[in-house]
């Protein structure tokens, strides 16, 4: 492969220029081999933030960003294969139900899934507060997991999107994580080198989502779905609302305690929801568009496959959870509805009690974490419960008060509750 300097792709970009193929994929390989440097990637994916990308441009990245890596191959896996993904939120537990759920239905779910950082929590933080559960697999157990369970939450292993890995950290602290066309080829690059044979998307709008707007959550949305077409994987999106918090609780142990509910049946409204909707979504993608999740939730069969999922990991799925010794309940200070639930401020009080890490190598506490009371429509009186802050360490509490002071609007008439679902694409 020929040479360019990384100055000249920087500076084609930064005036506005469109990337040829040969550039993109030089400028790619050299970033994960170490040839190209941290300084000049971000200049460059600063310059991609401010100028975009064209849909040439951001097929030819994710493909490049395939190709750093390995592409796994599930072709061996009898069942049809189907992944979900949610561009992260607040209380966004919905992966823990939803998988065992599509294999109770006869798909084989690959959920490659990662940690959390800053506001918005990670599903493996979430599955690590069971005792004994571990989030890595070598690619051997993957596979067999993934035919005999059907359903598998691990994380990615080391030669998935390398280049991605690398990219990701850089934009976390250059402040380029929000481009489109950078956040559409992380996200796509991973699932594509997955294997999966169709992916469905949740594409979060809202405070606690990346995307605030819903014009932006649409051109992000209909860009991971060409992605999708473009490499073979049927991929499909909903746009899903992340004003609100998801559920009651926001945190790692808290979350796994009502995904466990919703699978038994119960659980708060909106991720049972939630849960039906993407696995409907995920089934028909899937070529099973007869199953029926509601009934395999209601007869016991998603708790069995969760109940072996959890095991074969090494899990034990009757442990109990771990309870944070620390509990200040915050309450109502008038009579009204509850007529909104800031996600972003409640997602920040749960990373401050500390259920979400500062940097990557921060541990993050299982128990810790918001747990509400009430959600938007809701009738409440002074004095009532809105919701709890929950920590190991009391000295966390103060910060996480002052962070979700303004969390909870009330107002003296009851208030209209906005769609869960918004739009599907794709
Ligand atoms: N999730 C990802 O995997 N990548 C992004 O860029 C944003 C969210």
């Amino acid at each position: 492969m020929s040479g360019f300097a990384a100055i000249d792709v920087i500076r084609t970009k930064r005036d506005g220029g469109v990337l040829s193929d040969e550039q993109i994929d030089w400028v790619v390989d050299g970033y994960t081999r170490g040839r190209v440097a941290d300084e000049q990637m971000s200049a460059l994916a600063m310059a991609i933030l401010l100028r975009g990308m064209n849909p040439g441009e951001i097929a030819r990245w994710t493909a490049a960003m395939i190709a750093s890596g390995d592409r796994l191959d599930l072709a061996g896996v009898r069942r049809p294969t189907v992944d979900k993904h949610s561009t992260g939120g607040v209380g966004d537990k919905i992966t823990l139900p939803l998988t065992p759920l599509v294999a109770a239905c006869g798909a084989a779910v690959p959920q490659l899934s990662g940690r959390g950082l800053g506001h918005t929590g990670g599903t493996l933080d979430k599955l690590e507060s069971i005792p004994g559960w571990r989030a890595a697999l070598s690619g051997d157990e993957f596979i067999a997991q993934l035919g005999e369970v059907g359903a598998v939450i691990c994380a990615a292993g080391e030669r998935l999107a390398p280049a991605d890995r690398k990219l990701y950290a850089l934009r976390d602290v250059t402040g380029t994580v929000e481009a489109i066309p950078l956040i559409a080829s992380s996200i796509m690059s991973k699932k594509i080198a997955e294997g999966t044979g169709a992916l469905v998307l949740d594409v979060k709008v809202g405070s606690g989502a990346f995307m605030k707007s819903e014009a932006d959550a649409r051109e992000l949305a209909r860009t991971m779905v060409e992605l999708g077409g473009a490499h073979g994987v049927r991929t499909v999106a909903l746009l899903t609302d992340m004003s609100t918090p998801l559920g009651l609780t926001v945190g790692n142990a808290v979350e796994v305690a009502e995904s466990v509910e919703v699978l038994a049946g119960g659980g708060p409204a909106d991720v049972v929801e939630l849960t039906l909707a993407l696995a409907r979504e995920m089934l028909t993608a899937a070529g099973l568009p007869d199953a029926d999740p509601e009934r395999a939730l209601r007869d016991g069969r998603a708790m069995d496959v969760w109940r072996a999922m959890v095991s074969a990991q090494g899990g034990d799925p009757d442990a109990p959870m771990p309870v944070a010794p620390e509990v200040e309940v915050v309450r109502a200070e008038r009579d009204g509805f509850v007529s909104a639930i800031d996600a972003y401020a409640i997602g920040v009080a749960a990373w401050r009690l500390g259920a979400g890490r500062a940097r990557k190598e921060d541990p993050v506490s299982a128990p810790a974490g918001v747990v509400l009371h009430r959600k938007p429509g809701d009738q409440v009186r002074a004095g009532d419960p809105l919701y709890e802050l929950r920590a190991e360490d009391p000295a966390r509490i103060p910060a996480a008060r002052s962070g979700a002071a303004d969390a909870v609007s009330i107002s003296a008439d009851r208030p209209a509750v906005p769609a869960l679902v918004i739009d599907r694409i794709g």
